[in-house]
């Protein structure tokens, strides 16, 4: 049986998916060591992009990044490895991708960014949101055995 696994919420965004670097990225993905369980493309509308970034409401950002991740298609997926949701963070580097050029020049936001929202992916930032993430794009998603189908894909 296979170890358990911890799983994260990562989107590739409308930036880095219409750049055409979605299968790119999600090679760096897997060469750094993360299983692919589930994987989605769809395009967010206005009130699903709302409801994913709730915890952003009011701020100044919030109407950009929402007409930002609507402007095309995405890619949904959920990676797992162990320590997945910190390891996914520390692949794709700082939020802002200035930040992320200067101090992880090597990172998914540094290489294919553009700014501040326009920064190519996402990644859940705790256990909490990375079930509430997981769930709002892989409602039927059971994970446990999914982990699994994908380890012994694998070996
Ligand atoms: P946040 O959850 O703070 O960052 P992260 O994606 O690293 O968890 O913010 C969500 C997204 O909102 C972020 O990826 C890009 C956008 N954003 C802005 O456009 N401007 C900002 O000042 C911030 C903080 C975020
Ligand atoms: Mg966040």
């Amino acid at each position: 049986m296979a170890e358990e696994m911890d799983c994260t919420l990562a989107m590739i965004k409308p930036d880095a998916v219409a750049a055409g670097k979605a299968s790119e990225i999600q090679q760096l993905a897997e060469m750094h060591g993360f299983l692919i369980i589930a994987k989605r493309q769809l395009q967010l509308t206005t009130r699903l992009a709302e409801d994913f970034y709730a915890e952003h409401k009011g701020k100044a950002f919030f109407n950009g990044l929402v007409e930002f991740m609507t402007s095309g298609p995405i890619v949904a997926l959920v990676l797992s490895k162990a320590g997945a949701i910190r390891a996914w963070r520390e692949l794709m580097g700082p939020t802002n991708v200035f930040d992320a050029r200067l101090k992880a020049p090597k990172s998914l936001r540094a290489l294919y960014g553009s700014d501040g929202t326009r920064n190519a992916t996402h990644g859940s930032d705790y256990p909490q949101s990375a079930a509430r993430e997981i769930k709002f794009y892989f409602p039927n998603l059971q994970l446990a055995s999914a982990a699994e189908d994908a380890a012994t894909a694998q070996e």
